[in-house]
């Protein structure tokens, strides 16, 4: 049997997708997956369909080590948390776990903020860098498959909830809906990340790495603005929710005073940053090497969000990361 390939994030959405793509298209024997929880509970989801299964928890490196043991290929799935230092800490532990095993291969998921660059003051981006330059100096092989802002996830940009009837951005300069990005679905780049998996990067000559972070870069087709996208939820809904405007310190103020996923005036003032990032062009860099891997165009961002809102039950679609206690 072939040294298996390790995929980190497989009970979240984006490695689920990537997951079920490998099993179930490309039909990829499921004895050389070997999926990857920082639980333990998760093994026999796993185990029954044939798949092999570790324990993989970026903050205790002892389960890295037994983890990566012979794997060829790790899809390394950014962490989840928060706070910049904690998760270049996890980052490190894995860059240097899967080092010492000998991993040949690493695919880095990471954000496509700043496209090919490295200049988005964006506070989670800097992880991200910080990711690339560790690998590098690494001498590990890999690649950063750069991903571009989820479609699925407009409710985390705009802090849009269905019970919403007006989306408040602040005033900033460029305005904020002046900077476009190139929203992409979240189980298209699944998919063409899959297929990027199966297939090799040698299959698909036209797709260059670039710079020396070796950034592959998974857009939609096309950059719109924030208007664009809540246009497409009004489409999706038919209400009619109009965008408004406030100062930067009111704005962060009364979102905090009124949230309904009970996030606070912290998690706004980071907030204003990304969208300072948005309005000058962080988000805006398309790229064709997803549409090389689909073979086809990926959806636009106002598409996917119309279709998600269209296919929620009675239109109540949430994202758990606009919620402080995360909601399933
Ligand atoms: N492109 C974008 O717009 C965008 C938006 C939001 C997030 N992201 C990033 O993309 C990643 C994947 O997105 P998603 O939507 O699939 O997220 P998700 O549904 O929240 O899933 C996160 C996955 O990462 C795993 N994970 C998180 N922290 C980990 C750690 N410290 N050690 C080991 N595994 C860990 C989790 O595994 P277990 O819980 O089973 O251990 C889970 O499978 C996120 O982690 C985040 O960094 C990107």
């Amino acid at each position: 049997m072939a040294a298996p390939i390790l995929l980190t994030g497989v009970t979240g959405g984006l490695g689920a997708k990537i997951l079920h793509d490998m099993l179930h298209i490309h039909k990829y024997p499921a004895a050389n997956i070997i999926a990857t929880s920082r639980s333990e509970d998760n093994r026999n989801r796993f185990e029954s369909q044939g798949l092999q299964f570790r324990v993989a928890d970026y903050a205790r490196p002892e389960t890295l080590h037994a983890a990566f043991e012979g794997v060829r290929d790790l899809l390394f799935m950014s962490s989840s948390e928060r706070d910049t230092p904690t998760r270049n800490g996890e980052h490190s532990n894995v860059v240097k776990a899967a080092k010492a095993a000998g991993v040949k291969m690493v695919w880095y998921v990471s954000l496509a903020l700043g496209g090919f660059g490295n200049h988005s003051k964006v506070g989670f981006m800097q992880a991200h860098y910080e990711t690339e330059q560790m690998l590098k100096h690494s001498g590990l092989d890999f690649i950063s498959l750069r991903a571009g802002s989820y479609a699925d996830a407009f409710p985390l940009f705009l802090n849009w909830y269905p019970s919403s009837t007006a989306v408040l951005m602040p005033n900033i300069q460029p305005p904020v809906d002046e900077g476009k990005a190139a929203w992409t679905s979240r189980d298209e780049i699944g998919e063409g990340m899959a297929t990027l998996l199966v297939k090799g990067l040698s299959s698909f000559p036209s797709i260059k790495p670039q710079t020396e972070s070796n950034i592959i870069l998974l857009s939609g087709p096309t950059a719109v603005s924030p208007s664009a996208l809540l246009e497409a939820i009004n489409r999706g809904l038919g209400t009619n929710v109009q965008m408004k405007y406030l100062d930067p310190e009111p704005w962060i103020e009364v979102q905090a005073a009124v949230d309904e996923g009970g996030k606070g005036a912290a998690w706004f003032e980071a907030r204003l940053v990304w969208l300072q990032g948005l309005a000058d062009g962080d988000a805006e860099v398309v790229d064709p090497a997803l549409e090389t891997l689909l073979g086809r165009r990926p959806e636009d961002g106002p598409t996917t969000v119309e279709e998600l809102l269209k296919a929620a039950p009675n239109g109540l679609y949430y994202w758990h990361q606009n919620h402080v206690s995360p909601r399933k």
